[in-house]
């Protein structure tokens, strides 16, 4: 398998579907949905809707049956995006090769974007298309899920503790706190989500469960190398910033080199959660890999 052809193949699936989701750019009002179309398309990797369908895939479904939940997470993560580079949190002005959506529009603009993106993920997920779906007991699951991964307790604990922490010593325990809520639930929850609705067994539903939360901690790990080490210009985004803002990362905490071995641990227990399915798990493990050499 190619997994540069399996990830561009995923990434226009999603961005197919997406484009038949969100509103025009005409729609009224026209600037709020060009806001919304300018984030979503300006050209993120679609890693958690990518994950979402390969896990759909091991446990022997139609990926493309799941496009709302894929729908769903871009614009979940992406809300997150756009807020997470406001002024008033990481204040950044270059976010997938682009200035950013309060650049380009205006704070009030990028906050009411972020508000509908996260709104437009839960019509996606309670669409025709899933309330058609043979189990819909699995459909709420999964509305569940998506609804705790996103907010106060998972996703907005990690990104108000990331800012919380900023420029004070930290333990472990609360980068740990930070990274598995920030980052990993969502991808996790990406995972699952996919294997509820692809009609997992429960403990199909936990290992890919296993294998999401400890893929999105390295996920977030080796995101914090890269600002240390990577490239704007590749990662279409500003780097070395989180030392200047006092960020409570692994790499701060462990120093570079035991980062990238906890990485490297997280990547493996991720794979390892995924053997028992040979060879309908290839892609995630192989994706596995692939976060380890990521450069953007
Ligand atoms: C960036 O996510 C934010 C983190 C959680 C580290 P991605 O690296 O998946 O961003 P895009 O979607 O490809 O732009
Ligand atoms: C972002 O983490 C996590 C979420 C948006 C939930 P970062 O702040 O490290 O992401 P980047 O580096 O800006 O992409
Ligand atoms: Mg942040
Ligand atoms: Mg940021
Ligand atoms: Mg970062």
């Amino acid at each position: 398998m190619d997994l540069d052809t399996y990830l561009a193949t995923g990434r226009g699936v999603v961005d197919e579907a997406l484009d038949r989701f969100l509103p025009q750019e005409d729609a009224r009002p026209a600037v709020l949905h060009r806001a919304m179309r300018y984030s979503v398309f300006a050209g993120g990797k679609r890693l958690r809707p990518i994950l979402a369908m390969a896990a759909v895939e091991a446990v022997g479904g139609d990926p493309r049956s799941i496009l709302p939940l894929a729908v769903a997470l871009e614009c979940i993560h992406t809300y997150s995006l756009i807020h997470d580079d406001l002024p008033a949190m990481d204040d950044d002005d270059l976010r997938r090769g682009k200035a950013t959506v309060h650049k380009v529009f205006d704070e009030a603009t990028a906050i009411l974007a972020g508000d509908a993106l996260l709104a437009l993920a839960f019509e996606a997920l309670s669409s025709p298309g899933m309330a058609r779906m043979r189990r819909p007991e699995r459909v709420i699951a999964v509305i569940g899920e998506l609804s705790a991964a996103s907010g106060s307790r998972q996703l907005v604990a990690g990104q108000m503790s990331d800012l919380l922490s900023e420029g004070k010593p930290v333990t472990r325990e609360d980068v740990e706190y930070i990274v598995w809520n920030k980052t990993a639930a969502l991808i996790r929850a990406a995972t699952k989500c996919g294997a509820l609705l692809a009609g997992g067994s429960l403990e199909e539903v936990a290992l890919l469960s296993r294998y999401g939360e400890n893929l999105g901690a390295a996920f977030q790990i080796k995101d914090d190398l890269l600002d240390l080490e990577g490239d704007a210009a590749k990662l279409g985004k500003a780097v070395r910033k989180d030392e200047k803002r006092g960020k409570a990362t692994f790499p701060r905490l462990l120093g570079r080199d035991e980062a990238r071995a906890l990485m490297a641990e997280l990547l493996q227990k991720a794979q390892d959660a995924v053997r028992s399915f040979g060879e309908r798990a290839e892609p995630l493990v192989m994706i596995g890999g692939y976060i380890l050499k990521r450069v953007n």
